[in-house]
């Protein structure tokens, strides 16, 4: 369950309103496993309302990013992070729902999408918001990006940033590990 806090504000309107709502259609998620047998039916719907919302919620980010003319190294970065959740997502619904039983696949999801979704918007998105203020306020952007690419956080919310980030890097190391064994399976049948 990802808990919305004073944390995760970028003090953006239209983007906390639609962080929130990505929280809420990511906590359908353990709701819907926890109520029983979990319905593939009702995880997939879930699972793509969760996925045509970020879609939308990104390209409206993206389209804030350029309105504000940040420096394009940041909207890069920013761009690839936002594709790869998006892949990241797809492929694991569509490998993990082959092999594995379906509370373990949501759990995986759930998981995966939480701990993002707290390393995204904890970090690159907070910096977006910082660049965005700046420029607002007479910074180029080329100054509002050398001068704020990082954050400096909490003792509270670095743990948070560092539990994500070590949740997303086990996860990974673990879908490493599957596929080298289905090499190894594949390589000596
Ligand atoms: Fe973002």
């Amino acid at each position: 369950m990802l808990v919305w806090s004073d944390s995760f504000a970028t003090k953006i309107e239209i983007v906390d309103t639609q962080h929130k709502k990505l929280f809420e259609l990511l906590n359908r998620l353990p709701e819907c496993v926890a109520s029983g047998r979990p319905d593939p039916e009702m995880i997939d719907s879930i699972l793509k309302e969760l996925m045509a919302y970020a879609d939308k919620h990104f390209v409206d980010e993206e389209l804030l990013m350029a309105h504000h003319h940040l420096d394009p190294r940041h909207i890069n970065v920013h761009r690839m992070e936002h594709k790869s959740f998006m892949y990241d997502v797809q492929n694991m619904w569509e490998h993990l729902s082959l092999e594995e039983d379906l509370t373990e696949v949501s759990e995986k999801l759930v998981r995966f999408v939480t701990s993002w979704l707290t390393y995204h918007i904890l970090g690159i998105d907070q910096v977006m918001a910082l660049q965005i203020f700046a420029i607002h306020h007479g910074e180029t952007p080329e100054q509002a990006y050398e001068l704020r690419h990082t954050i400096k956080y909490d003792s509270a919310t670095t743990h948070l940033m560092l539990d994500s980030v070590l949740d997303l890097w086990h996860m990974s190391m673990d879908r490493c590990h599957r596929l080298e064994t289905k090499l190894a399976a594949l390589e000596n049948p």
